[in-house]
């Protein structure tokens, strides 16, 4: 399974923050954004991952996670010119895709809760069709929303309802079968313009191939799109690490302990930062595990 992460968009609704920078580089607590959403698809098993952002942020990100080698991935990166919307990245990916199953995730969303790998995996296992994965929030009408049965059966899917059937929102992890490009060319833009990754999900639920995995309580997700979820997001990051003393979303631990890099290779990479706390972090994980 290939993974995309779409780390596009202008930010406008972060402005002035992203004025000349990307969304997705922004601080979450100790490390910039992208890591939280490329920590999901390490996590996931996933190591061919494509990079999608905008002409202007690319060289940046790029610089940041280079070609992926130092974490025993393979990182590559591709331009979405204009925000012609999420659906987008399914084509601006396809040769990446390779007429395989796509694991898309979106670069501003922060996924954290005990037995997530075991999720992922259990949901690459049986996809058959799309598995999406849902979330109950308060304030639904600013998300993908799934209606479900009683028996849990995803029934509908909204983009944005002005009057939501559920608060159950669509997170912005989407796994596909080797049908999602084909779905995607098909796709006209919606009234904004865009092409609407809901359209893709609502075609997989149309032939009653879309399942949703409830992300519950206990489970934490943000889509730190606004300056309150930002901040949300990098408290609730803070509150973790220094109550438990371990770091979310940690790459070069991820690494490790997927087996992807040894010890020495995360020893090396803690060094070159041994100044800030999360160098010496990764120092000492690699002792412990090493
Ligand atoms: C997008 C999707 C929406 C999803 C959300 C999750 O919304 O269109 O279905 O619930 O991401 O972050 P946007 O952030 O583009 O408004």
């Amino acid at each position: 399974m290939k993974g995309i992460i779409l780390a596009g968009g202008s930010g406008t609704r972060l402005y002035p923050l992203t004025k000349s920078t990307s969304k997705q580089l922004l601080a979450i607590y100790d490390k910039p954004m992208v890591y939280y959403p490329l920590s999901v698809l390490m996590l996931a098993g996933i190591r061919e991952i494509l990079v999608i952002s905008t002409p202007a942020s690319l060289p940046a990100l790029r610089n940041l996670l280079s070609d992926g080698s130092q974490l025993g991935l393979d990182i590559s990166y591709a331009e979405q010119a204009e925000p012609r919307g999420i659906a987008e990245a399914l084509l601006i990916g396809a040769d990446h895709i390779g007429g395989g199953p796509s694991a898309l995730i979106l670069g501003d969303n922060i996924y954290h809760g005990a037995g997530f790998p075991r999720i992922l995996r259990a949901s690459r296992e049986r996809l058959d069709g799309c598995v999406l994965f849902g979330y109950p929030v308060s304030d639904p009408e600013r998300y993908g929303i799934g209606e479900t049965d009683a028996r849990g059966v995803l029934v509908s899917i909204e983009e944005k309802p002005l009057r939501p059937r559920s608060d159950n929102a669509i997170t912005g992890l989407y796994f596909y079968d080797s049908d999602a490009v084909e779905i995607a060319r098909d796709l006209a833009p919606s009234a904004r313009g865009e092409l609407e990754i809901t359209d893709v999900n609502l075609q997989y639920l149309k032939q009653g191939r879309a399942s949703l995995f409830r992300l519950g309580r206990g489970f934490t997700w943000f889509d730190a799109g606004t300056h309150d979820s930002l901040l949300a997001a990098s408290q609730y990051v803070q509150v973790i690490e220094k109550r438990q003393g371990v770091r979310v979303a940690c790459l070069e631990e991820i690494a490790l302990r997927m087996g992807y890099i040894d010890a020495d290779a995360c020893h090396r990479l803690g060094a070159g930062m041994k100044n800030s706390e999360y160098g010496q972090y990764l120092m000492q994980i690699a002792q412990s595990l090493g």
